[in-house]
């Protein structure tokens, strides 16, 4: 696997690639490597002729500095997972090589997705995320980048990206990865008490509770429902619950036969916040 910290070293290697007509994967993320990480690779290699895998923490997209300063930061055992699913090429860049010394966000307009959900609870968040996979997307340009379901609102909001600034890259959803329990993988699960990370099972459990539940009972119901069950969870405290249609991630009252739904759900555990979602409809 080759490192590059430089974006001009790694676009004149990539292109020398191209130059041979090989197909690039990108796989953004923000380090602390886990298997959903790995399963995201590994689908993009099966299509792919080289992989690329940015680790970057990227400060734009983070509305709480302690969050950003508690990010999980692992890169030498991350090389070494990479390493051993034969990644080609590792993007490490600093801080300064992406920002240069004006580390702020641009402005975008997702059509109204950026206002849902994570947009209302993390100020600014989806504008930090569009400036970083832009950035990396200018510098790479693959041929497909791909990203998993559990942040399903930033999915559809980099869909929109693409298509709103004729960017040709096609853009994979991957499905959540799950520990044996249940619980969604994420980087931030290392932060977990030993009491958090044993009752963490809980959120997905609702989960397919909710799935059970939506049709039977209203939205409104449903959610009322949710939020008894966390009421009597001392761990967790609901952030928010809402059952969304998956085009428009606005809150729906009640089920239409031909829509498709999912539900959504952040939580803290103390000051760790998780994110989880499942589809609501059949496939
Ligand atoms: O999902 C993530 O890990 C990040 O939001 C991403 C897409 C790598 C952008 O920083």
């Amino acid at each position: 696997m080759i490192i590059f910290k430089k974006k001009n070293e790694l676009k004149v290697y990539l292109q020398s690639l191209k130059a041979q007509k090989k197909t690039i994967g990108l796989v953004p993320t923000m380090g602390a490597l886990h298997k959903g990480h790995l399963s995201l690779i590994s689908q993009a290699k099966k299509i792919n002729d080289i992989i690329v895998v940015s680790i970057f923490v990227n400060p734009t997209q983070f509305n709480n500095t302690e969050d950003l300063t508690k990010y999980p930061k692992t890169i030498e055992n991350d090389t070494k997972l990479l390493e051993s699913v034969s990644c080609d090429v590792l993007f490490y860049p600093s801080v300064e090589e992406i920002y240069n010394t004006n580390v702020v966000a641009d402005s975008f307009d997702f059509d109204g997705l950026e206002h849902q959900m994570e947009g209302k609870f993390r100020d600014g968040h989806f504008n930090g995320v569009g400036t970083i996979v832009k950035t990396l997307f200018d510098i790479v340009t693959p041929h497909r980048a791909y990203f998993g379901q559990k942040d399903f609102q930033q999915l559809q909001i980099i869909k929109k990206m693409v298509k709103k600034h004729r960017i040709n890259i096609k853009i994979k959803g991957c499905a959540i990865f799950r520990e044996a329990d249940g619980l969604a993988m994420s980087s931030r699960n290392i932060r977990l008490t030993k009491q958090q990370r044993e009752a963490a099972p809980f959120i997905y459990k609702t989960l397919k509770e909710v799935r059970k539940k939506f049709g039977l009972e209203n939205a409104d119901e449903v959610t009322q429902w949710v939020e008894d069950q966390f009421k009597k969870q001392p761990l967790f405290k609901l952030e928010y619950f809402t059952i969304a249609d998956e085009k428009t991630l606005e809150t729906v009252k009640n089920k239409e036969s031909g829509k498709k739904y999912r539900a959504f759900i952040a939580i803290f555990a103390g000051e760790i916040r998780l994110i989880d979602n499942i589809r609501l409809h059949n496939l």
